[in-house]
């Protein structure tokens, strides 16, 4: 039986245990995947004795998906873009080193959902690890611009540079939003819901039939998601679909196999209620 797992701290709410499960079951693959709590500063050792010990695949998340990148030998494109690994595998004497949370969110948000980004204004709100795990695959869905808003300006500019070969991307501070014109999509990357804050948005950023996303899920709706559902957003989604896609991907890389991600969701989903 081939051994998985996922590294995190904390990691007792990680549901890639069950989704990966899952994935097995559909697809017929003997497999083990455990979720495991890695202390602070035992990262790297605990990847190597991982595979050194015949494990066949890791999925990481936080704090750690910076010093994943850091440790992998080889890295794909998007990851190389993201700076961030969150699927590792064993490549000779290395690790090589993924990203699937961006194809997962494009994924959920398009082929899930059946919202267009060709030709969209998008706003991406936030300028952390988060945010830019999903810049590149949001540009390569061709959007009109993407403008990335963040409280602290410098960040958001820093990642507009880095994009700025992909697309027609502009940094904004939060607070200077009230001036933009309405956007077709917007997606929440800022972490301010996890701590129950919101930022305050002027509802003109919400364009006709304009989607709302946001990255993170929960039982009850975001304060970002109640926000945009009070002003008449068209639709509103929470990022469930978003962590079934990427550990599909990551699924995807490990056994070359896409298993159907509907009914994990579904069945997640009615789980959290
Ligand atoms: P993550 O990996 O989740 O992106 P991060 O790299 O720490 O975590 O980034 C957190 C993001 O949420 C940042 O864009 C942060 O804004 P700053 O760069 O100005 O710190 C944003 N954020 C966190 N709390 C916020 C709040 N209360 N209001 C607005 N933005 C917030």
């Amino acid at each position: 039986q081939r051994k998985y797992a996922v590294f995190g701290n904390p990691i007792k709410q990680s549901r890639s245990p069950f989704i990966h499960a899952e994935f097995a079951k559909q697809t017929g693959i003997s497999l083990q995947y455990r979720a495991i709590r890695v202390e602070l500063d035992d990262f790297d050792r605990s990847v190597t004795d991982f595979f050194k010990a015949g494990g066949s695949g890791l999925n990481v998340t936080v704090p750690f998906k910076e010093q994943a990148y850091q440790l992998a030998s080889r890295h794909s494109a998007r990851a190389v873009r993201a700076k961030a690994c969150n699927t590792l595998k064993p490549d000779g004497d290395g690790v090589y080193g993924d990203n699937t949370d961006g194809i997962g969110l494009i994924r959920d948000m398009v082929a899930n959902h059946g919202w267009n980004l060709r030709g969209a204004r998008v706003l991406l709100l936030g300028a952390g690890g988060a945010a830019r795990g999903v810049m590149e695959p949001l540009l390569r869905e061709s959007p009109e611009c993407l403008v990335v808003a963040n409280r602290t300006l410098a960040k958001a500019e820093t990642l507009a540079q880095e994009f700025a070969d992909l697309g027609k991307v502009w940094a904004r501070g939060l607070t200077d939003l009230s001036a933009e014109l309405a956007f077709d999509v917007i997606i929440n990357a800022t972490s301010a819901g996890l701590k129950g804050e919101t930022p305050d948005l002027p509802d003109s950023l919400l364009g006709d039939r304009c989607c709302c996303y946001d990255m993170v899920y929960g039982a009850e709706p975001t304060a970002f998601m109640r926000w945009a559902a009070e002003n008449a957003a068209w639709a509103v989604s929470d990022g469930l679909g978003m962590l079934v896609e990427q550990a599909a991907e990551s699924f995807y890389i490990w056994h070359q196999e896409r298993p159907d991600t509907a009914s994990v969701i579904n069945h997640l989903r009615g789980s959290l209620a």
